[in-house]
């Protein structure tokens, strides 16, 4: 008998047509993340944002506030559904007789309303649209032969574009700017949040000077100098990125190598760079941070915003931020990063020569590590 044919036996019908539907889920899940993109570069969300009827829109009304041809009106419909049943928009009807679906902003969608812009008000949109940057997405189907070939280069990112994301970055001006866009989007967010929660506030009170370490754009360092206008605070980044950096004297940017030499602060600050690292390189990373900061006595520290993987606050429950930070820490594999958990930290931190930590859960699925020298 075949071996499908036992499998079969195995089970229930219940169970094999429930397989079937969890399978089809899983399968597709690259199909959501394709009709999310293809929203944002339709400009679905402002449209629903702008439609002057309370923040809804008729499939009639957005199709023609993206000025969509006649003819794919029926499959907006199509990409609307999947996007309202996976809880990107919502949907209402209007009362009958129209009955037409009045689509709607969710949580999520609401952080894609931006005009794409250097304006702070462009929302999540260019960060979106990083995670979603076929140089990061199509190396993911080179993993299993990555996983069983140690020959192979170290990520899968290297293995399929044949250089690392930095090298590819530093020569290609369009994945730089995608890569600057999104962080810059991210840090704007962050930053956003942390201003308002005075547990975080208090990290930054009482230093004179902080430098942002592959602070990109400077966008963090920016809302740091004007909230606390006595802490003078410098970006060090590399050179293609401190070149395109917008110069605007609240900040100085500095250019160089974090694994070289980073320039004397209060404090360090490290936002959506160590998961970027594998551990060694972190030790070095902190080892430079630890020759450029005072001892723990006269204020100095390292400032690190990224995950904690188990750790973090999320209104929206502790299923949706787990799967959050396990999706995460998998897609940052591609170029060989990945997420933490509070005992990885610790050993880094130990090994860096540092004395303590504290960990300050204020940022949703992300953290802000306090590291002490
Ligand atoms: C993921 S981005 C984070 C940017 C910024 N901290 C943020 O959160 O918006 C990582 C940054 O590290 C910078 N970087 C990479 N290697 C570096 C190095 N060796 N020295 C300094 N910066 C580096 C990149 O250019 C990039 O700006």
């Amino acid at each position: 008998m075949a071996l499908t044919g036992d499998i079969y036996k195995l089970m229930s019908t219940e169970d094999m047509l429930q397989g079937h539907a969890e399978l089809c889920i899983h399968a597709y899940g690259f199909v959501k993340s394709m009709a999310l993109k293809c929203a944002m570069e339709l400009g679905i969300p402002a449209a629903i944002h702008g439609n002057g009827r309370g923040g809804g829109a008729t499939l009639g009304e957005l199709a023609n506030r993206i000025a969509l041809p006649p003819s794919r009106l029926p499959r907006l419909r199509r990409l609307m559904r999947v996007l309202t049943v996976s809880g990107v928009f919502s949907l209402q009807h209007q009362p009958e007789p129209a009955g037409d679906a009045v689509y709607g902003l969710t949580v999520a969608s609401r952080l894609l309303v931006g005009d794409n812009d250097e304006t702070s008000s462009s929302g999540l949109t260019r960060l979106v649209s990083l995670m979603l940057d076929p140089n990061l997405t199509a190396p993911f189907s080179g993993m299993s032969a990555w996983f069983m070939d140690d020959e192979r280069p170290r990520s899968f990112f290297e293995m399929h574009h044949g250089e690392d994301m930095w090298d590819m970055a530093a020569r290609e001006a369009a994945l730089s700017s995608t890569i600057g866009d999104g962080m810059t989007d991210d840090s704007r967010f962050v930053v956003e949040v942390l201003l308002r929660e005075s547990r975080a506030c208090d990290v930054f009170r009482g230093l004179w000077s902080m430098v942002d370490v592959g602070g990109g754009s400077g966008a963090i360092a920016r809302a740091i100098a004007a909230a606390f206008p006595h802490v003078e605070c410098s970006v060090l980044d590399l050179p293609h990125v401190v070149a395109e950096a917008p110069e605007d004297g609240d900040v100085r940017f500095v250019s160089g190598d974090m694994f070289e030499y980073i320039p004397p602060a209060d404090a360090v600050l490290l936002k959506s760079v160590m998961h970027d690292w594998r551990d060694d390189e972190c030790v070095k990373i902190l080892q430079k941070c630890k020759e450029a900061i005072p001892s723990r006595d006269e204020g100095g520290k390292v400032i690190i915003i990224n995950m904690v993987v188990g750790s973090g606050t999320s209104n929206q429950g502790k299923d949706l931020k787990e799967e959050a930070q396990v999706l995460y820490d998998l897609f940052l594999m591609v170029f060989e990063g990945g997420e933490r958990e509070e005992h990885e930290w610790e050993k880094i931190f130990l090994e860096a020569g540092f004395s303590g930590y504290k960990i300050i859960p204020v940022l949703g699925i992300r953290s802000i590590i306090e590291v002490y020298p």
